[in-house]
């Protein structure tokens, strides 16, 4: 894999910087800004070299349509206030934009294509929107480790058209994921959270023999409440799990791997709710179960008392109430107590598991964090990702 910043002549290049700029938002306003920060210095380094920047990056699952509310605008005015650098955001639409015109009155550097999920394209991992792309730049720079687990045309298929390179940030975590997966001190615990069930819930079969214990809260443990025969009332779930779950079962009495899910929860009629402290048979129909509640906090926190090592993906629940952070923030602060104690190494990766951490501003208390949610779970199954086989 070829670094960027082994590149002599960049002077006057256009690169097409690919980054993951996925960040939280609410009402158009950037909840957690750590993705930006992380590729400042790649920013900086493409400035510092003259290039032509071309930046694309999605926000949120458009679904091939155009959304005003999942526009890169915010995002563009972020970072332009941190690097105190003109940014343009092109709307226009793709098809229609022309290598030779699109620096041609923008006599600064960077420029933003719009989402680039707003087309259904991007997602087929079209070979002629990919080329299309690639006719914009000279080169391409991949500095998405956290959507690099996509076959999608601006992280894949782009790779075919341009001479293709790995960014600063991309490299440096997999450094970092290399090391703990190396050098791993047992006990070693995997939490595993957030509301991306669809993503999360195939690869945990894959880690069990990896891991001698794997938490499972957030979205994904509604499947697991459903499965053992509790009631979870409206809470979101994915369908059609069962045979997965019973493979997860399975294969953790095999590898003598310890699935912990939640004991009691935390529930409320709608995410804007007081929350309530449920036991599992008390759930009812109306429910939206939000949050782990006191007693799996304290097996969750004797779990992490007993481990050397605990990577962490997803909060515990829909932390954005604070009525609903409690098992979120009692996850981090026993592990950032470990860490000063300096009796585990910890990983935290994943948007909204930096968002929560951030809340409770404990971002330097973990060993690494890595700004990756799926692609952190995926490249610690052992799979080798799409776009850094691309790069490869
Ligand atoms: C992420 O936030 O993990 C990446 O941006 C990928 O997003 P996706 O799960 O919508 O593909």
């Amino acid at each position: 894999m070829n670094n960027i910043k082994d590149q002599k002549n960049l002077n006057q290049k256009i690169v097409l910087l690919r980054l993951d700029l996925n960040v939280p938002l609410q009402n158009n306003i950037i909840t957690d800004q750590t993705r930006i920060d992380k590729i400042i210095p790649t920013i900086q380094f493409l400035l510092k070299k003259k290039s032509k920047i071309l930046v694309i990056s999605h926000i949120g699952r458009p679904k091939g349509k155009a959304n005003k509310d999942l526009s890169l605008k915010p995002i563009c005015e972020n970072l332009k206030k941190k690097i105190n650098e003109e940014v343009k955001l092109i709307s226009k639409n793709i098809f229609e934009l022309k290598k030779k015109d699109l620096f041609k009155d923008f006599k600064n550097q960077i420029i933003f294509l719009e989402n680039i999920r707003f087309y259904k394209e991007e997602e087929e991992n079209d070979l002629d929107f990919s080329k299309h792309l690639a006719s914009l730049a000279d080169l391409f720079v991949n500095d998405a480790f956290s959507c690099s687990h996509r076959a999608h045309a601006s992280v894949t298929s782009i790779t075919k058209f341009l001479p293709s390179f790995a960014g600063l940030q991309l490299e440096t975590e997999i450094n970092a994921l290399k090391k703990v997966t190396t050098e791993v001190k047992k006990p070693v615990t995997c939490i595993i959270g957030g509301s991306k069930i669809s993503t999360k819930i195939g690869i945990i079969k894959n880690l069990i023999p990896k891991f001698n214990n794997i938490v499972i809260i957030g979205g994904m443990a509604n499947n697991i409440l459903e499965y053992k025969g509790h009631r979870i009332g409206k809470s979101i779930k994915e369908n059609n799990c069962d045979t997965i779950i019973e493979d997860i079962f399975k294969a953790s009495k095999e590898h003598s791997c310890s699935i912990i899910f939640p004991e009691d929860v935390m529930v409320g009629k709608n995410i804007e709710d007081e929350s309530s402290t449920k036991e599992l048979n008390q759930v009812s129909e109306d429910d939206f179960i939000l949050d782990i509640g006191p007693k799996t906090i304290n097996k969750i926190n004797s779990v992490i008392e007993n481990s050397k090592t605990v990577l962490w993906n997803g909060p515990a629940g829909y932390f954005e109430n604070p009525n609903f952070a409690k098992g979120s923030y009692e996850i981090a602060k026993k592990i950032i107590k470990k860490n000063k104690d300096d009796s585990i190494y910890s990983v935290a990766g994943g948007g909204d598991t930096i968002a929560v951490i951030n809340q409770i501003k404990a971002i330097n208390n973990f060993n690494f964090i890595s700004t990756a949610g799926g692609a952190f779970l995926e490249y610690l199954e052992g799979k080798e990702l799409p776009g850094i086989k691309a790069l490869n």
